[in-house]
């Protein structure tokens, strides 16, 4: 029998985890999370209710009453915000700068981490944000640590919002990228860093199939 195993997957943003990790736990027939759509989802909320982003108590609190699900669906991951669908409006440009700022706060990331632990506690699942390996499946047996130049990231972010009707500037997700990562990789409470035991892979010249394959190989490796 093959064992149940839990797999991380952390990364700066736009570098394919979300396609990876996806991709990954419908070959496994295991649960995805994306955790970057929960603190999307509060942002989004708290954007729609003119809270002061800064205001991590206040935010906190609205956390604490706010109920976020994640539902798969044959369209994909599908987020619910107080049982309202608002899967697309989480990506919205607003949401996508405000974000940081809002995962920025202690207290805030530790009841996500609370909700997360309860939603991976039976194995079978993949996760991907930033600090998974680190704060959250601390056990996983499979750790991946997924990166890209910022360039690579941002053209396929470009290629991706094309795709779905949007267009934007190359340079400017350059810009927009490359802060994300700063204020990710710079906050005090959990930053975006690699766990030491998690593998590294730069993704700048493979495909999502090279990437995938590669995941596969070592997750069958630990469910041995
Ligand atoms: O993966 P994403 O780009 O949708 O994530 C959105 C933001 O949420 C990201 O800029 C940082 C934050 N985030 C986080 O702080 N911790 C996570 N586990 C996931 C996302």
């Amino acid at each position: 029998m093959t064992k149940q195993i839990q797999i991380a997957i952390d990364g700066p943003a736009a570098a394919g985890k979300s396609t990876i990790a996806k991709k990954a736990a419908e070959l496994l027939g295991y649960t995805y999370v994306d955790t970057g759509a929960m603190y999307r989802a509060i942002t989004y909320k708290a954007i729609q209710s003119n809270i002061d982003l800064q205001d991590g108590e206040k935010l906190t609190n609205i956390l604490n009453k706010t109920s976020i699900e994640l539902k798969p669906s044959p369209k994909g991951q599908l987020v619910f915000l107080d049982n309202q669908e608002v899967t697309d409006e989480i990506r919205s440009k607003e949401v996508t700068a405000s974000v940081s700022e809002v995962a920025a706060h202690a207290d805030l990331r530790k009841e996500m981490v609370l909700r997360q632990l309860e939603m991976g506690k039976n194995g079978s699942i993949v996760m991907d944000g930033r600090d998974i390996g680190t704060h959250v499946l601390t056990n996983a047996e499979l750790k991946i640590f997924m990166s890209a130049s910022v360039e690579e990231r941002a053209r396929r972010r470009f290629l991706e919002n094309q795709k779905r009707g949007i267009s934007t500037n190359l340079e400017e997700l350059i810009e927009e990228i490359a802060l994300r990562d700063k204020m990710d990789s710079e906050r005090e409470a959990s930053p975006l860093i690699k766990a030491e035991d998690a593998i590294f892979i730069d993704t700048t010249s493979l495909t999502i199939e090279e990437v995938s394959e590669k995941i596969m190989q070592l997750a069958k490796e630990r469910m041995r």
